[in-house]
């Protein structure tokens, strides 16, 4: 994130416009290593599903009764910060954009820069922030809900 943080306070929307006539068309969603992080996540995701299909166990219990079954809260902890800090990047570099080219700007591969907007909305194991919302509701005393346990 200090890459972009740097661009965004420390470079001129004038100065940046022209090192942009000299970056060609490249484009970060080119990036090797980014491509390679977005490939990671469905299969980190299916091969959580398959592992609580082998122990039988939902995510939902995993949470219920987390110091029973503290490793694989832990694994699903880990994914959770996978997806975190993608998002967060993503949000970052997305402020980057608009502090520089601007959000109706189009990229050097003539992309409109709300390409971008897909990528934030985008939460790779949504169901694991799904049931936050699902047990804080359901244990919500001021709605009428049961401590969980
Ligand atoms: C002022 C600086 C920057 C501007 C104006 C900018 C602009 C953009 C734009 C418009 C896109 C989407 C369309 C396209 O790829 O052509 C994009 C995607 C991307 N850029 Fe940048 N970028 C900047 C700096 C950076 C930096 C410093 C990095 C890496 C450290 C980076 C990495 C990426 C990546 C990985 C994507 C794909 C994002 C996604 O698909 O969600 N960019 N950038």
């Amino acid at each position: 994130m200090l890459q972009v943080d740097l661009i965004a306070r420390h470079i001129s929307i004038v100065e940046y416009g022209k090192i942009r006539t000299v970056l060609g068309q490249g484009s970060g969603m080119e990036s090797p290593g980014f491509n390679r992080l977005l490939e990671m996540a469905p299969r980190l995701g299916e091969a959580f599903t398959n592992l609580l299909q082998r122990q039988n166990i939902t995510i939902r219990e995993i949470y219920v009764d987390y110091e029973k079954n503290i490793e694989l809260h832990t694994l699903a902890e880990c994914l959770v910060d996978y997806d975190d800090l993608f998002h967060k990047w993503r949000a970052h570099h997305m402020a980057l954009v608009a502090r520089t080219i601007g959000t109706e700007a189009n990229s050097l591969k003539g992309l409109s820069t709300q390409v971008l907007q897909k990528g934030i909305k985008t939460r790779f194991f949504p169901e694991l922030l799904e049931l936050r919302s699902t047990l804080t509701n359901e244990s919500s005393v001021a709605y009428g809900g049961q401590p969980l346990s």
